[in-house]
């Protein structure tokens, strides 16, 4: 039976004693006292601080313990299976960490002479020539933080080679399919497009006759995930390319779900003229928790003078930042984007290969698939569209039934799967999935690993039948109980500093 470690631990300022300390700074080397003198003299008076910062004061073991009974009460993918739906939560080995934390990535700076960083310079550059290669795209640019951040890139190229071609007052429409992420339309929305959304059919793909009614003279593109967020592939892909191209139309691809094809299509190939990745989850960085991220953008040849600037340009002799694009929508973000989450990415790469990249898309297709087959055994759970063909990377089962005999909702099986010591898949989408458990395993799991999140799902159903209040109830077993989400994130009841616990107690 499992159970969580449970700690009344206090936050870190709560802890310690005024003048113990973790960790003592080296002393300024002297060659740079000499040069520089003491580097508190290199701050101008006016803006230096006259007392010192509030911060907590511990011996490097209270520290250590502090972080250890935290983790204790978490959950992680080192852990065991996390099979967060779209999200590609999937092993990040430690290499990649290890590389990223070398000083020669940590300690420079984006200013440095360039013949002082010709290192990271040629990562920045093969990286983007690799991904260029992977997605079929003309030129890559590192510089978006996020998979939304890329998309947001990708709608502002759209309107800008519609300026271009002098149409952007007519092209005004980004076509988005119903069962897109909800960074889609809001990547568009913000870009300044209004949104038409078309329906899926019955094989959870889109609409075709839907789409030739969507499409007009006022069409900027559309944005599409493929394999879409049903885990299944687009078997129409060339018919909606083309329709989308002969209305004069762009096309983007949201590159989130690309771990199920890497190595197997390109979308570069399938016609797609703009496409994301979404680096942190199929190139191998922890991203639970909201980050860090990375989602470069890559683009058709038509498309590439309008990337944003600097971009890593190599002469033949050195490595350098490119800023020589008068096209260019200008910068999205500082220098060369989020160079650790790229380097992380460039490691991993690196050590798989071209072989080890299409086995991750074959292994994550098969654990899906496995894990789907014997999730819809069990009968409790409904597997909505496309009966009996194969998924990719993910699948998306509904607790609709469930809910109608026994109340039970998706969100009570997520709670009751915390208590049994693995992570829930993710809930309630994609939107057209009433109840929605969307599972994706990826390919770090072994069989017995997939084999007992089933048998954790099947103990689920018979509980639902026999004692559903279990289930009702859960989670029992883990650090926390069921917490007031909506309380959680509401802007009056967060408080997410010390500043504003202390605040908050002070001022009640
Ligand atoms: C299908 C899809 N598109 C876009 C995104 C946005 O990516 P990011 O979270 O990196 O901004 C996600 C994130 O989960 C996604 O699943």
């Amino acid at each position: 039976m499992f159970k969580q470690a449970r700690w009344k631990e206090p936050v870190i300022f709560e802890l310690g004693h005024l003048g113990r300390r973790g960790h003592i700074l080296p002393p300024v080397e002297k060659e740079i006292q000499q040069v520089v003198g003491d580097p508190k003299n290199q701050i101008p008076e006016k803006i230096r601080r006259q007392t010192s910062p509030r911060l907590p004061e511990l011996s490097e073991v209270e520290v250590m313990r502090h972080y250890i009974r935290l983790s204790q009460m978490n959950y992680c993918v080192d852990l065991g299976l996390y099979p967060l739906g779209s999200c590609t939560m999937k092993y990040n080995p430690k290499i990649n960490e290890k590389i990223a934390k070398l000083p020669q990535v940590t300690s420079i700076h984006p200013y440095q002479d360039r013949k002082t960083v010709q290192g990271i310079l040629e990562i920045l550059y093969k990286l983007s020539h690799w991904l260029a290669e992977i997605t079929g795209t003309y030129e890559v640019n590192l510089q978006p933080a996020a998979g939304a951040h890329g998309e947001f890139l990708g709608a502002l190229i759209m309107r800008t080679h519609h300026k271009f071609n002098n149409e952007d007052k007519i092209r005004t429409e980004l076509i988005v399919p119903d069962s897109a992420h909800g960074t889609n339309p809001a990547s568009g929305t913000m870009a300044g497009f209004n949104v038409v959304v078309v329906p899926s059919d019955e094989d959870g793909c889109v609409d075709l006759r839907a789409l030739k009614d969507a499409v007009s003279e006022r069409t900027a593109g559309l944005m599409l995930t493929n394999p879409n967020t049903l885990g299944i592939f687009e078997k129409n892909i060339e018919d909606i390319t083309e329709i989308v191209h002969d209305a004069g139309g762009l096309l983007y691809y949201d590159g989130a779900n690309l771990n199920a094809i890497l190595g197997k299509v390109r979308p570069g190939d399938m016609g797609f003229d703009i496409v994301h990745m979404n680096i942190h989850k199929t190139f191998g960085t922890p991203h639970g928790g909201g980050g860090p991220g990375a989602g470069p953008v890559g683009v058709s040849e038509e498309l590439a003078k309008f990337l944003p600037v600097p971009t890593v340009a190599f002469d033949g002799e050195w490595y350098y930042l490119d800023y020589n694009k008068p096209y260019s929508i200008g910068n999205i973000r500082g220098f060369y984007g989020n160079v650790g989450v790229l380097v992380k990415a460039f490691t991993y790469i690196l050590s798989l290969g071209a072989e080890g990249l299409e086995e991750i898309a074959e292994i994550s297709v098969l654990n899906t698939n496995y894990l789907m087959k014997k999730l819809e055994e069990i009968g409790s759970y409904e597997l909505p569209y496309a009966k009996g063909r194969p998924r990719k990377h993910e699948c998306v089962f509904s607790a609709k039934k469930l809910n109608k005999e026994k109340r039970i909702r998706a969100l009570h099986i997520s709670k009751r799967i915390l208590d049994n010591g693995l992570h829930s898949p993710t809930t309630y989408f994609p939107l057209i999935v009433e109840e929605a458990l969307m599972i994706e395993p990826t390919e770090s799991f072994e069989r017995e690993e997939l084999d007992r999140f089933v048998g954790v799902m099947k103990k689920i159903a018979e509980e639902a039948n026999e004692n559903p209040n279990e289930v009702l109830q859960a989670p029992k077993n883990t650090a926390v109980n069921r917490l007031d989400e909506a309380k959680a994130s509401h802007p009056k009841t967060m408080v997410l500093s010390w500043k504003m616990h202390l605040k908050k107690t002070t001022s009640s």
